[in-house]
Formats: C-alpha cells, sequence, structure tokens
C-alpha cells in the first residue's frame, strides 16, 4: 500500500539525509524504523508526506504517486495520512475537543472550519475516539491542562479522526516516562489492528519497538541496515545500526517484573 522507489533526499546544507531508500508496506502492517540520531529517520517520514520534499525517487501511497502531485492534490491525498509527533502539536488553548475535530480540517470547507462548526457525524465520532483513548470525560478541558500522556492520547485521535489508510509516527513516546511510553505505543498498535491501519513509527527505544511490533526497519546514515523481524536484531546487528554505542544497556534496563505486571494486566 505503500511502496518507496531509491528516495533521496540531500538537503541544501549537503547532508545526505537518505541514500536510496527502497521499502515496502503492505496494508496494515506497523513498522518500527531505529536508528541512531541522525539516522533519517524524521527525514524518511517527512518526505512520504512531503513536508520535506524528496531530492529523487518515488512514493506511492496505494496507485497514486505523491511525488508526482500538484500542491492541490497533494492536500487532499494528505488525508489518507495521519501524523502523531513527538511534541504533540496541539493547540494550547484550544479544548480537547477542538483539538480532535481539526484533524478534519481537511475536510470540511474553510468558513465551517473558521467558525469551527463542525457536522455532528464529526463529533460523534470525536467523542467515539476520545472514549476509546480513556479521555471522553476530558472533551472540555484545555489542552495545556492536560498530562504528557493526554496529550498524546489527543493527538492519536487528531490523527485518527481523519480516517487515514496510513499512520506516520515521529518519537511519539520521546518525552514519556516509561510506563506511559508503553501504554502509548500499545494504543497506537492496537488502533492499527483494529482499523486495519498502516503505520511507520520512529522510536528510539529498540526494546519499547521489539514489544509492539512484528517488522523493525534500520536506518544508518540515510541507508536501510535492517528489514525483518524484532527477534532478528541480534547483538552484531544493533552494532552495525547503532555503532559502538551502548545500545545493551538500554535493553537490559527493560524490567522483567514490570513486563510480566503489565502482560497480566492485559
Ligand atoms: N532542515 C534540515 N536542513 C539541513 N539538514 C537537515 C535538516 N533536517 C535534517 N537534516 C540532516 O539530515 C540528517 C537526518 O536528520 P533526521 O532529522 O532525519 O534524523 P533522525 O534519524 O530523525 O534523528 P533523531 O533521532 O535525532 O530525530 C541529519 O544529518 C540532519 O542533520
Ligand atoms: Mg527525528
Amino acid at each position: 500500500m505503500l511502496r518507496l522507489e531509491k528516495l533521496v533526499k540531500t538537503y541544501k546544507t549537503g547532508d545526505q539525509a537518505l541514500k536510496a531508500v527502497n521499502l515496502e508496506i503492505p496494508e496494515g502492517q506497523v513498522l518500527a524504523l531505529i536508528g541512531p540520531s541522525g539516522a533519517g529517520k524524521s527525514t524518511l517520514i517527512r518526505c512520504i508526506n512531503r513536508l520535506v520534499e524528496p531530492t529523487s525517487g518515488n512514493v506511492y501511497l496505494g496507485d497514486v504517486e505523491l511525488t508526482g502531485l500538484s500542491a492541490g492534490m497533494l492536500r487532499k491525498e494528505r488525508r489518507r495520512m495521519g501524523m502523531i509527533f513527538q511534541e504533540y502539536a496541539l493547540v494550547e488553548r484550544l479544548s480537547v475537543m477542538e483539538n480532535v475535530l481539526s484533524g478534519r480540517l481537511g475536510y470540511v470547507g474553510f468558513w465551517r472550519s473558521f467558525l469551527r462548526r463542525f457536522p455532528q457525524s464529526d463529533v460523534d465520532e470525536a467523542f467515539r475516539l476520545l472514549d476509546r483513548v480513556g479521555l471522553a470525560h476530558m472533551a472540555d478541558k484545555r489542552a495545556d491542562e492536560l498530562s504528557g500522556g493526554q496529550r498524546q492520547r489527543v493527538g492519536i485521535c487528531r490523527a485518527l479522526i481523519q480516517n487515514p489508510a496510513l499512520l506516520l509516527v515521529d518519537e511519539p513516546t520521546a518525552s514519556l516516562d516509561p510506563k506511559t511510553s508503553r501504554q502509548i505505543m500499545r494504543l497506537i498498535c492496537e488502533l492499527c489492528k483494529e482499523r486495519g491501519l498502516a503505520a511507520i513509527i520512529n522510536i528510539h527505544d529498540v526494546a519499547l519497538a521489539q514489544m509492539f511490533v512484528q517488522r523493525v526497519i534500520g536506518l544508518r546514515f540515510g541507508e536501510m541496515v535492517y528489514d525483518g523481524p524484532p527477534d532478528g536484531l541480534t547483538p552484531d546487528k544493533l552494532t552495525e545500526i547503532y555503532g559502538e554505542e551502548d545500545w545493551e544497556a538500554t535493553i537490559e534496563a527493560v524490567d522483567e517484573d514490570d513486563l510480566e505486571a503489565e502482560s497480566a494486566a492485559s
């Protein structure tokens, strides 16, 4: 459903962030994108919806070649791609409900959205989504009154109310504590499964990625150096992806008891 062909991004500064990346993702597949800082993870995600313009190569979403689209057509196609960021990017002074509904702006007309008059069906759907992520009782709260984990849940609802076919997720847990991180990762993966959504999740935490996804892509210096199941990430592979970083410490940091408690609870 998503296909990247020889995707290249060279920034004006001369930084070669992506070097001819080929990647195919079938419908409904959730994959984790790992790699050291500067590997090109965010660039890859942003080249897909053309927040960053690729230097060369092609991106296909279904039968549509996104890289060839005019601005108007691109706007329409972007509805099919929900984006979730690390920094939540909520409008602070708006309510939770209004933030979720802002995900519909690509659909409702300009004046209607300017007046913030959304169809009742959109409001109903926003409530259903907030309920699903456990925030229905907070619909009227202002975004700046929420915790980090709650904000990320609102961000997830806002991405899903677009009714996308693909989720692009950039470091969803980077500012969250370990427990909340796991809850957010689980929620994203569950929602993808429920809705048959494909997703690319950029994530620093290898152990967390391994817990929740079936496929991992490792990027290093703009090149794919791993594509396979999480349990194929042997120490050698991880060293190839991350270099000589002390990643082993990261993996051991996942507390076994904690994991057991988690699986008992779910
Ligand atoms: N706007 C930009 N202009 C110039 N160079 C950039 C720009 N954005 C990113 N780069 C460079 O492109 C490379 C890839 O950056 P990118 O942000 O995609 O990495 P990343 O894997 O997401 O890293 P991190 O884990 O730190 O978020 C880096 O060398 C970075 O310096
Ligand atoms: Mg990044």
